[in-house]
């Protein structure tokens, strides 16, 4: 067979493929996510380092989204990457009934740093973390029913898309068995109070009333996102992770907090959780645990499950489980996070990042609300001064394209989707640089601004 039957050029290619071509090869053997093909216009990069991106012809782009959502120590820290190599020096893969240096390490260290939580299982992302979560519930109490909530994203394997309330459930259905999805504490169009106190006590009488219907002993746990990341970057009203826990402890019903998104010190603690004063009987973890640079989740599980699994078969595997080389990364991207205090940071710059889009909402009539909690940050976008959404749920408005490109051409990579964009950088962000994506940002909408219906 001649060489072009093999793909040449091959992996030891002396010169980078055309832009184009590199793009058109992309797209005729590889399939994009989430989008038809045809209309996935994939953004050509050639490398990274801290929060920037360069493509192949130079231009260089802030990441305002951390890539999605996780690349927290920045791209290509070099202490991680050196971390990496040493692993792959001393040891690549082992498979998992066996006992390694960095999986005792780095064990311990999760143990210290993830409150309450004493025992880690690990996988290679966060639905494979939330499918092993949700059956460890099922193992562990008997029980067979999950509850989810509405706004939610947990992952694109059956039963997680399943357990996922947005519409990118809609495709996976009909969804696994078991799964009852109720409403937020906070949903769009619909509210449960005027003040916090209001809105929890309400939600929870409304949840407590879903349990009694579905038999609260039939029910193994409830899943949530600690803060909703892409359906909205919602915070839970004060008090309600308080009343959660009481409520489902009254019917030995476990509480599942997925921290894929918010973990690792997104918010501005290491653990969302943190922030809310209660302690989950499972976490779930990926992304920021290594930053993306190596495929990687986690559960996290308090002792009594731990214990339980101790004497009876946890009925779960995976071939790659516990992978020294991203265990190694992990190890290594939690230390850069400890020793360069990028969970303060994250606090830190969350205020700034609060009042760059407090400064913004003052100037642009199309702006909605801007939400943030640390580095976790969404802008909504509005269309009158009834602040109807600027597209409905899960549509478009034809502003909503153009303002991505001006992001794009302009150096700012982030998510637009709906009527809403995301501000997640890296933890690594400085003020400057943090204010240098407002200073795009603040152009931008004035294409928003343009289409106000007033
Ligand atoms: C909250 C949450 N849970 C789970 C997942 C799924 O993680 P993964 O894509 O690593 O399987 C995601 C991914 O975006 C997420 O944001």
């Amino acid at each position: 067979m001649s060489s072009q039957y093999l793909g040449y050029p091959n992996e030891f290619a002396k010169e980078p493929m055309p832009t184009n071509e590199m793009v058109a090869l992309c797209k005729e053997h590889t399939l994009y996510t989430w989008s038809a093909g045809n209309t996935v216009n994939p953004l050509p990069i050639a490398r990274a380092e801290g929060v920037y991106l360069w493509t192949p012809e130079g231009q260089k782009i802030l990441d305002f989204n951390a890539q999605l959502m996780s690349v927290l120590v920045g791209h290509a820290h070099p202490r991680v990457i050196a971390a990496m190599k040493r692993q792959l020096d001393e040891l690549i893969f082992v498979y998992p009934q066996t006992a390694t240096q960095v999986r005792a390490r780095l064990g311990k260290l999760l143990s210290e740093i993830v409150p309450g939580m004493s025992s880690f299982f690990f996988t290679l992302g966060g639905a494979e973390a939330n499918e092993n979560a949700v059956k460890m519930a099922r193992l562990f109490t008997g029980r067979n029913k999950v509850l989810a909530r509405y706004r939610s994203y947990h992952g694109g394997t059956q039963l997680t898309m399943s357990l996922t309330g947005d519409p990118r459930r809609w495709a996976s259905e009909p969804a696994s068995p078991g799964i009852i999805h109720v409403m937020d504490p906070t949903p769009y169009e619909f509210n449960f109070g005027k003040t916090d106190e209001e809105r929890c006590a309400n939600h929870l009488t409304y949840l407590e009333e879903t349990i009694k219907m579905e038999g609260g002993h039939t029910i193994a746990a409830m899943i949530v996102e600690t803060v909703t990341g892409t359906n909205g970057v919602l915070v839970p009203p004060k008090g309600w992770f308080k009343g959660l826990r009481a409520l489902l402890d009254k019917y030995g019903i476990l509480l599942i907090c997925d921290e894929v998104m918010a973990g690792m010190g997104r918010t501005g603690k290491m653990m969302a959780y943190e922030h809310f004063d209660v302690v989950p009987d499972l976490v779930t973890m990926a992304k920021g645990l290594t930053s993306s640079y190596f495929p990687l989740g986690a559960v996290g599980m308090k002792k009594a499950i731990h214990e339980h699994f101790q004497k009876n078969v946890y009925w779960g595997g995976l071939t790659y489980n516990s992978h020294p080389v991203g265990l190694a990364t992990a190890e290594a991207v939690l230390r850069v996070t400890i020793d360069e205090k990028l969970v303060d940071n994250s606090a830190k710059l969350g205020a700034v990042m609060r009042s760059e889009m407090d400064r913004l909402q003052k100037k642009h009539v199309s702006i909605l609300e801007g939400r943030n909690i640390g580095l976790f940050g969404m802008i909504d976008l509005r269309k009158n001064s009834k602040n109807e959404p600027l597209a409905p749920y899960n549509g478009s408005h034809p502003v909503m394209p153009k303002l991505a490109t001006f992001f794009r051409d302009n150096g700012l990579f982030t998510f637009t989707r709906w009527n809403n964009f995301t501000c997640n950088p890296p933890l690594t962000i400085t003020e400057a640089q943090l204010k240098e994506g407002f200073a795009i940002i603040d152009r931008a909408l004035e294409l928003t601004d343009a289409v106000f219906e007033g």
